[in-house]
């Protein structure tokens, strides 16, 4: 694939990772043009990639057919574009199946048909999650395997799940690369520039709103900084030799178990004079069935605080109570490295967290 210059359509430049990976590619690759497909070219205008001059945006939203591209755009993109990586999604874990297979599934669809009619498309790379995986337990190897009845915890897995299916179903060469959760932008700096629902979670617990959490025997949070997955993703993305690969971005055997990192959490809250004086107790382990009592007790109570905390984590914490162990030896193989263990760095994210302004914390 490097044999000519690759012109690469890039979707979710704006996005966390898409904007990390548009800069690594551009970096790492003097021969490299990307085009990146926007919804908001003033989104895009205010991250200043675009002063490189191998870089072009064209607008599109990947729910539309043909992504609502300019016919103008459409015709000169069918001629140029020799790779897709495809990273535009909702990531929101609360939003309903089918908005979330809207964006997710259709969206894979549409980018999928409209690539297949391009005739210098040698490669489509796929941005899914480690957590297609769902419900299953265990160890998670990479290679397909995202559908095995198990079913999911909330419409964003699945909704990535089914748009995996059609990247694997069709008839070009593609990679599918599975990150798992990203809680910081580096391990050296612990910096959380885009709160998701872990951070979410500590939030609420550091502000004791939940008194129980729901784990099981080998419960572990892997999770990963948003530079080991932007660097593996501009370097794995294109590699000929990976064509059919599934490959997990993941911490792997790096991954914290649960009680580790609470053990480490409630050390670095309690540093502070202000929060010990609060003598908020951690939360108790329960089983998922225990914790599903829980909520319908909170549920019951009519307080309405109460019932958006415990709302807000239900589409993101029953994972904790399905203990998985990524499997990364392919990933790790080809890329040559690994990803931070999650001990190196966790609690330099918590700290991170801790010195921003909480606003679900005082919303909730
Ligand atoms: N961050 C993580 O923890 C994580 C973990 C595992 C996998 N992933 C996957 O990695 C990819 C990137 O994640 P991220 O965290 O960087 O996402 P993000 O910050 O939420 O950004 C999402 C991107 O998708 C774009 N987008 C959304 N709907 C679109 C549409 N209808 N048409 C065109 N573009 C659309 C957004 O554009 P606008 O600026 O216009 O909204 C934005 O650029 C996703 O596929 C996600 O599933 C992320």
């Amino acid at each position: 694939m490097r044999s000519t210059p690759d012109t690469l359509l890039l979707t979710g430049a704006t996005g966390l990772l898409g904007a990390l990976a548009v800069r690594r590619l551009l970096a790492t690759r003097p021969d490299i043009s990307v085009v990146v497909l926007v919804r908001d070219s003033g989104r895009w205008g205010r991250l200043a990639l675009g002063a490189d001059p191998r870089v072009v945006a064209v607008v599109g939203d990947v729910t539309r057919p043909g992504l609502g591209l300019h016919p103008d755009a459409r015709r000169w993109l069918a001629g140029e574009v020799t790779a897709v990586l495809h990273l535009a999604a909702d990531t929101t874990f609360s939003r309903p199946l089918p908005e979330a297979r809207a964006v997710n599934t259709e969206g894979t669809r549409n980018l999928l048909e409209l690539a297949a009619g391009w005739p210098g498309v040698r490669r489509f790379a796929y941005v899914s999650t480690a957590f297609v995986a769902g419900r299953r337990t265990g160890a998670i190897a990479e290679g397909a395997g995202e559908d095995l009845g198990a079913g999911w915890v909330n419409g964003y897995e699945q909704s990535k799940a089914e748009a995996e299916r059609l990247v694997r179903a069709s008839a070009g060469d593609w990679v599918v690369l599975r990150p798992s959760t990203v809680v910081c932008d580096s391990a050296d700096s612990g910096l959380v520039t885009q709160q998701n629902a872990v951070h979410r979670a500590l939030r609420l617990y550091y502000g004791g709103l939940a008194s129980m959490m729901p784990s099981a025997e080998g419960s572990a949070l892997d999770v990963v900084p948003a530079d080991y997955v932007a660097d593996a993703v501009a370097e794995l993305a294109l590699r000929p030799e990976l064509a059919g690969e599934t490959l997990h971005l993941c911490a792997g055997a790096g991954a914290m178990p649960l009680v580790a990192l609470l053990d480490e959490t409630y050390e670095q809250w309690a540093r502070a004079e202000a929060w010990r004086r609060r003598a908020i107790p951690r939360p108790a382990l329960t089983d998922l069935e225990t914790y599903r009592l829980f909520e319908r007790a909170v549920e019951e109570t009519g307080d309405a605080r109460l019932r958006r905390v415990t709302q807000s984590l239900s589409h993101f914490i029953p994972q904790l109570a399905l203990p998985k162990r990524f499997e990364t030896a392919r990933a790790d193989g080809f890329l040559g490295r690994a990803a931070p263990p999650v001990r190196a760095y966790w609690g330099r994210m918590v700290a991170q967290l801790l010195s921003r302004r909480a606003p679900e914390e005082a919303a909730a």
